[in-house]
């Protein structure tokens, strides 16, 4: 029924033309498959990840010796237990490994060396989206994004829908995915969300990691039935897998079967049983092969086993039964060897078996395949325009779902404004007015601005959407600044207004429109330079109380630089002045203020009746300030500052992409020269998981109040 529906369903734009053009090849013995334009062969030859160790201790194989390959037109499962390190594995495959991971052997994409040309589509295990909108709404952005720009509305629109069909969102496509203050759609159609975003294009080569934890078996088998039908397309696609039911796994066509690190079986998935079965571990009939085959190499069994025969607080009616189930499997080889034993026994096997001579034989058959080229197209054909207004409307509807991107600052914004005018209600022009009219000058400039640091976990929520997108190519970190720029400039917008005028008219400082326009630019300005500034230091950290953190102390320094808590002159001139309050925005948007509130304003003098203070010489022999140029100079100084911190945003995001490779090289070279200089290294066994540290029986938890009493 399932299949049905998926066979109709609209696919992607790429679709056709591979299909026709021979992109998949139904599976021929020694045959080269899927000899397509654009088809993508991954193989990896002997391929070790390890943890290096710089201390005494050994070091960690994440992955020891794999090989394997995966072809056009046919889907492969990953599938190990938890910790044997299917995910480190697709990460290799993928050239996304983390940093502190060395990885040894080869990758070669289409015969060339390693995957890192660009990006590649991933669907992680996590999901990362914006939860303000609509399942719909994510995938037509998406699609926007990444679709050329020649396609119509009607035909983004006509995929759009396809894809949700295809991946069984149609109920909940209206419905809000969810965040902080927002119920809403479940894990399984988030996940669902996430493979739908990356097979909307159709990349000719797809990860996926865990693409079916979470979702019940029937959806289970609709998502990977629909990605089968993706890799019928002619596409190559690998995705790690957790105990498949037994119709899941019959969708696969090849499997690469990990325990520990370590390859066990790696070949067509029919013919996984054939293997155990060789090898003395036969499949009972009623057993879910991929149940069996992880049973056999899940070393867990033998911890969780040990821990419930030694657990004292077992209660005796378990404990019976769990013998009893021992004593009915008697027969089952499975129960007279440990399974680290049978794992290590497979693993020996596979080595010599007929199994890896095929896979070998296979892997050179594909290196001699001529004409096989890698595109180094992007995965996103859009313009540079369209992504921009794309991103820009997206970003824009996420600011006005969010409550607390910008409208609790804005409430806040108000209230605080209400207080300040109330405080300095009708300031007047006596001579307390002058000390008066500093602070509230100083507390606008300096504490409204700080308030920004409130919007920092959405800023890392995005954040962390861009980086997922940037990933897998969608679009670039220009177009990506510059679209929050523009969307968040109306919220910048309506935050300052709001501000200005309240305290304008209830202070009542210098009158005029064109005083109040500048108070106004002056305070959007410094608000804006204040929020690339967060969003510079967001790409910088690793989560967001560090930012938050970091954040409220730059801003704290700004604020006592900025020429109200220590007058300017008065700063030591090393460092603090120069260059200090130079690259201050809050130094250059106070001295325009106060340029624009008291440059032409008279104050009653010290003694009463005396003779009448002018503006100009209270700036400079009472707040330090120097009129040697305009105030909008300082708001042109404002400005330059602003645009710095968005160049050094994207100057930062872009020597994290292109440097990082380059210390990772490093890192490696270091590494390996480390590696070599100790014999042991060839001998270590791979590690036993550790995902998962030793299950203790719950008796022995101390403290605990244990439910098995
Ligand atoms: N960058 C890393 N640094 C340190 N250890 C790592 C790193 N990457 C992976 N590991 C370790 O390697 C092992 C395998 O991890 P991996 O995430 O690949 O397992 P997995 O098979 O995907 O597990 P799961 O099914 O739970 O997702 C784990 O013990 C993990 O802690
Ligand atoms: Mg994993």
């Amino acid at each position: 029924m399932a299949e049905e529906e998926i066979e109709e369903v609209h696919v992607g734009p790429c679709v056709g033309s591979d299909a026709v053009n021979g992109g998949a090849q139904p599976h021929e013995e020694g045959l080269p498959r899927g000899r397509g334009e654009g088809n993508m062969f991954l193989v990896w030859e002997d391929l070790t990840v390890v943890l290096p160790n710089f201390g005494n201790g050994p070091t960690r194989r994440l992955l020891n010796g794999l090989t394997g390959s995966a072809e056009p037109g046919r889907i492969m499962a990953i599938m190990g237990p938890s910790g044997s390190g299917k995910s480190t594995l697709l990460d290799a495959l993928a050239g996304r490994l983390s940093g502190n991971v060395v990885m040894m052997g080869n990758v070669l994409l289409n015969g060339k060396k390693r995957l890192d040309y660009g990006s590649v589509a991933y669907v992680t295990q996590e999901d990362i989206l914006l939860g303000t909108l609509t399942v719909r709404e994510t995938i037509t952005y998406s699609a926007h994004l990444r679709l050329p720009s020649s396609m119509t509305r009607k035909d983004i629109d006509g995929i759009v829908e396809g894809t949700i069909i295809e991946m069984g969102l149609q109920e909940c496509a209206d419905r809000l995915l969810g965040n902080w203050h927002l119920r809403g759609v479940s894990g399984g159609e988030k996940k669902r969300l996430g493979i739908a975003l990356e097979i909307l294009t159709r990349p000719h080569l797809l990860f996926l990691d865990e693409p079916t934890s979470g979702l019940d078996s029937a959806s289970a088998f609709f998502v990977i039935q629909t990605l089968r039908n993706v890799s019928r397309d002619g596409r190559t696609v690998i995705s790690s897998i957790h105990q498949p039911s037994s119709e899941v796994f019959s969708l696969f066509d090849d499997l690469f079967l990990l325990s520990g690190g370590e390859q066990v079986y790696f070949g067509e998935a029919k013919m996984a049983a054939k293997f155990f079965a060789e090898e003395g571990f036969p499949c009972p009939s009623r057993r879910n092969p991929s149940d069996h085959f992880l049973r056999c190499i899940n070393s867990d069994f033998d911890v969780v086993a040990e821990a419930l025969k030694g657990s004292h607080r077992i209660s005796v009616k378990m404990f019976l039964i769990y013998e009893l189930q021992e004593f009915q499997n008697t027969s089952d080889p499975l129960t007279n060897l440990a399974t680290a034993q049978i794992k290590a026994l497979l693993v020996k096997k596979y080595r010599s078996s007929d199994y890896v001579a095929k896979a070998r034989a296979r892997i050179q058959e594909i290196s001699t395949i001529e004409g096989l080229m890698i595109e180094k197209r992007h995965s996103s054909e859009a313009t540079w325009l369209k992504q921009l207004s794309t991103l820009t409307q997206r970003s824009f509807v996420n600011m006005s779902r969010d409550l607390g991107y910008y409208w609790l600052r804005i409430a806040i914004y108000v209230a605080l404004s209400i207080c300040v005018g109330t405080i300095f209600f009708n300031i007047g022009t006596s001579y307390n007015a002058i000390l008066a009219r500093g602070a509230c000058g100083g507390f606008i400039s300096g504490f409204m601005t700080f308030m920004s640091i409130g919007g920092f976990p959405s800023f890392i929520e995005e954040l962390k959407v861009f980086h997922r997108e940037r990933r897998n190519g969608h679009y670039g970190i220009a177009v990506y600044i510059l679209s929050n720029f523009l969307s968040s400039f109306p919220y910048l917008t309506v935050m300052s207004l709001a501000t200005s005028s309240i305290t304008y008219y209830m202070v009542k400082f210098r009158p005029g429109i064109s005083h109040f326009m500048y108070a106004s630019l002056d305070l959007i300005i410094s608000i804006a330079t204040v929020e690339s500034c967060m969003m510079m230091i967001a790409s910088l950290v690793p989560n967001f109380m560090m930012g938050v953190i970091i954040g409220a102390g730059y801003i704290g320094l700004m604020m006592m630089t900025a020429g109200y808590f220590r007058l300017l002159p008065d700063l030591p001139k090393i460092f603090w002045r120069y260059p200090v309050s130079y690259i201050n925005y809050g130094a250059w948007a106070l001295q325009g203020a106060y340029k624009n509130d008291m440059v032409g304003l008279e104050f009653d003098g010290f003694i009463p009746g005396g003779p009448k203070l002018k503006g100009d010489v209270v700036l400079t022999t009472m707040l330090g300030i120097r009129l040697d140029h305009s105030k909008w100079w300082d708001l042109a100084a404002v400005i330059m500052i602003l645009i710095a911190y968005r160049l050094l945003f994207f100057v930062i995001i872009k020597f994290k992409e292109r440097v990082s490779p380059l210390f990772r090289t490093l890192y490696v070279k270091r590494t390996l020269q480390h590696l070599k200089e100790r014999p042991s290294f060839r001998k270590t066994s791979a590690f036993p998981s550790k995902r998962h540290q030793a299950l203790h029986s719950l008796s022995s938890q101390e403290g605990l109040n244990s439910p098995i009493n």
